[in-house]
């Protein structure tokens, strides 16, 4: 039986798709009242490890979505629990959704350093998918103003972008051929890395691209009530691209998918 943690989410809940005519499937959430789902959920919450012992009883393969939300304690918590209750559960392989080796600059890369050595060290079977960022989270961050100016300090910086449906689409096959895929990490990042400047020629004539100052973004994200944790992590990850570490592409992806990844671009702006 192969179990789908965090399955309101963006991305669980496109895994969820991809898996919903499968008779061997259950989706986990923290509250099953607000999924609609063909296939059974159960409750599956890392910050009350007492759901994490039926939520995980029978199940073979289990695909740990990062709870990433949160200070590196709170994340490290989470998943640490996740992974012990897989332990004690007798789970045969957990799938972990990681983050790109090309990220490790950004920071909130520590508490998936953490969960992938805490798998190495366990006595489970894994496989790591290394996620590279979203391009609709790149979207997210250099989005224009109203007046068509996107002002996100990304300098000549440009991000390997991954349409977020593209590593649904290689979590799903994973946790079907999971043996296949044991003991391996998969670097999962876009095949062509993108710029502020190619976000605004495809936007259109109207949008321009005018990149701001770190200090700037900081200060704009501070005043916009975001959470304390979330400044560092969204100003860190502005940072990263600027400064050309997150430009890096592999094959990873494509073989995977056994096709071309979906376009950045037309991922960004749908
Ligand atoms: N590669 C990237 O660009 C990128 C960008 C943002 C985030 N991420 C990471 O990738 C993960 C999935 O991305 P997403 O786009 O699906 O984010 P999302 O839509 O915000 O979903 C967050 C996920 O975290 C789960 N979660 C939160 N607290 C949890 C807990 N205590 N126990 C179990 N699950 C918990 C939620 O599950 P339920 O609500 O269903 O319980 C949900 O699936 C994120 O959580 C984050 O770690 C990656």
């Amino acid at each position: 039986m192969i179990l789908v943690t965090g399955a309101t989410g963006a991305l669980g809940s496109l895994i969820a798709e991809r898996l919903s005519g499968r008779g061997d499937t259950v989706l986990g959430t923290r509250d099953p009242r607000q999924l609609e789902a063909s296939l059974p959920v159960r409750r599956v919450d890392f910050d009350d490890p007492g759901t994490l012992v039926e939520g995980f009883a029978g199940v073979d393969v289990l695909l740990l979505v990062s709870a990433g939300y949160g200070e590196d304690d709170t994340v490290i918590a989470r998943h640490g629990a996740a992974v012990d209750a897989a332990e004690k559960a007798g789970v045969g392989q957990v799938v972990y959704t990681s983050l790109t080796a090309a990220g490790d600059h950004l920071p909130y890369a520590l508490p998936h350093r953490w969960t992938e050595r805490r798998l190495r060290e366990s006595a489970l079977r894994w496989t790591v998918l290394r996620n590279g960022l979203y391009a609709e989270l790149l979207a997210a961050i250099a989005a224009p103003s109203a007046d068509g100016r996107i002002t996100a300090p990304l300098g000549e910086g440009r991000l390997a972008a991954v349409a977020r449906a593209d590593l649904a689409d290689v979590a799903a096959r994973v946790a079907v051929e999971a043996p296949a895929h044991a003991g391996r990490v998969y670097e999962l990042v876009g095949e062509r890395a993108v710029g502020g400047a190619d976000l605004a020629r495809a936007h259109g004539p109207h949008v321009t691209y005018e990149p701001g100052t770190l200090a700037g973004a900081r200060a704009g994200i501070a005043a916009s009530g975001a959470e304390a944790f979330q400044v560092p992590m969204l100003v860190g990850t502005y940072s990263a691209i600027a400064a050309g570490f997150l430009s890096h592409t592999t094959g990873d992806l494509r073989r995977l998918l056994g096709r071309a990844p979906r376009s950045p671009l037309t991922a960004a702006l749908a």
